[in-house]
């Protein structure tokens, strides 16, 4: 197989020149895809050239192009990884035994819904996104916020060429389907609840790029174990571009704390009385992103994560790391909530995999809020942001029911909701926040609530002119 771009009017690695049937239900698809991008895709900017990243080979060195495109011209692609001759399940049932090219009848309708479910978030970003270019902090973020924006719309048709390729008729339904939802819709919302929040703000921006792409990072890793072949390589070439949109969560954060602890250090020492973003307030918001995104894995004690594992459909982070993969007779030691009260016990490990999943999530959180604790000391200030419970604002699972402080301290639901604003955004904060969301369009230049960046995009420097508006 090629890996490299080809000239066809879908650039592809998958010889899909090939199969007419299916080139030509793509190229159907296709014309919905370009009036859902203008409609839904970034407001304002379509006709304004972006120096993007282009995926044009699935190489690891030198995969990706960069130039000045118009976001509606972005030559969206099909790339799968090369198929590794003689590959075997690696987990689960059928350990050991080749994996599929073909979906398998009895599996077809949890592998359609893992597809689906991991299509549909690619869209809702970009909807949820619409409207922040008008107020980027810099032509930097500009440039990053479309950058995210078409790779989502790229995953959107990875997850598509799945369901043409392998579902028949129902995937083309289910790929018209992805069209027709919209993020935060009352009657057609998307199908995950963090991905029908609104995002208004920059700060939420980059909360979301750190903590909900990271979810999806997580997700695609379990993905690209599968033994559905085809989806295990798609999901590792996606996990090539998923590494840039958390760059720009975790420095976006790091910059606009940064900025807070250098107006911390101005006499008065007041960061709203200078147009910055406290920390206090970052921490809310931090609480707010970061638990939406917990609940993206699913159920603490789940059914459905044993059965995609015993099928070997859905794996765990870094199979290969462990030793054991049949995880019939193991446990997994967690808090469950038992007649209203926490008590830490061993749960069927096939049916704590939703679990051992956002564990392997939190301590990459941890990781990158340690990065922003370190800024802050840096500083000299003495103040540290802390990743709450994951008992805390849960709206999925176990622990939804009930109300936890941020320390994971049980509460009465009167008391928690009289001391909500003090762990998430009170409607003060978000207009606050709002208030401070007005463009910074000079090349170089930045908004006052945000550092610039250590170093621009591609070895180039921060003056660049990453946008062209005129
Ligand atoms: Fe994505
Ligand atoms: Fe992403």
């Amino acid at each position: 197989m090629s890996t490299i771009l080809n000239d066809d009017k879908i650039p592809n690695n998958v010889n899909l020149s090939s199969d007419r049937r299916l080139q030509r239900a793509l190229e159907a698809w296709q014309p919905g895809f370009l009036s859902w991008w203008q409609e839904m895709g970034p407001a304002g900017f379509q006709a304004k050239d972006v120096y993007l990243r282009t995926a044009i080979s699935v190489e690891a060195n030198g995969w990706a192009h960069f130039d000045y495109v118009k976001m509606p011209d972005y030559r969206w692609g099909i790339f799968l990884e090369p198929k590794q001759e003689g590959r075997v399940h690696g987990f689960g049932d059928f350990e050991g035994q080749p994996v599929w090219d073909e979906v398998p009848g009895e599996f077809r309708n949890m592998l359609r819904r893992l597809v689906v479910t991991q299509g549909d978030t690619e869209p809702a970003s970009v909807e949820q996104q619409r409207m922040l270019g008008q107020t980027a902090p810099s032509l930097y973020d500009l440039r990053n916020l479309f950058q995210v924006n078409v790779e989502e719309g790229r995953h959107l048709w990875a997850m598509v060429y799945l369901l043409h390729t392998y579902f028949g008729r129902d995937g083309r339904e289910e790929a018209d389907e992805l069209l027709a939802r919209r993020s935060g819709d009352r009657d057609r919302p998307r199908i995950l609840g963090a991905f029908n929040e609104p995002n208004n703000h920059w700060l939420s921006f980059f909360m979301f790029t750190m903590f909900t792409d990271r979810d999806g990072k997580y997700q695609l890793a379990a993905l690209a174990e599968s033994g559905f072949d085809p989806l295990a390589r798609t999901c590792r070439f996606m996990l090539t571009e998923e590494a840039h949109h958390m760059f720009v969560g975790e420095t976006g954060v790091q910059r606009i704390v940064k900025r807070a602890c250098e107006l911390m250090k101005q006499p008065g020492g007041d960061v709203r009385a200078q147009g910055g973003i406290d920390l206090p307030t970052i921490q809310k918001y931090l609480n707010l992103w970061y638990t939406l995104s917990l609940d993206l894995f699913g159920g603490e004690v789940s059914s459905n994560a044993a059965d995609a594992f015993a099928a070997g459909l859905k794996g765990r982070y870094k199979e290969d790391k462990y030793t054991e993969h049949k995880l019939v007779d193991s446990f997994f030691a967690m808090d469950v909530l038992e007649g209203g009260k926490v008590v830490h016990k061993d749960v069927a490990m096939r049916n704590a995999l939703n679990e051992v999943l956002r564990t392997e999530y939190i301590k990459d959180c941890q990781r990158g809020v340690d990065r922003w604790n370190k800024t802050i000391k840096d500083e000299g200030i003495d103040f540290v942001l802390t990743l709450p419970s994951n008992k805390f604002h849960r709206q999925i699972g176990m622990w939804s029911g009930s109300y936890f402080t941020p320390a994971g301290e049980l509460l009465d639901a009167a008391t928690w909701n009289a001391r909500r604003s003090e762990w998430l955004p009170s409607e003060a904060d978000e207009a606050y926040v709002k208030s401070l969301m007005m463009p910074v369009t000079e090349p170089g230049k930045m908004a006052g609530w945000i550092a610039p960046p250590a170093k621009g995009i591609n070895g180039l420097p921060g003056e660049f002119v990453y946008v062209r508006l005129d």
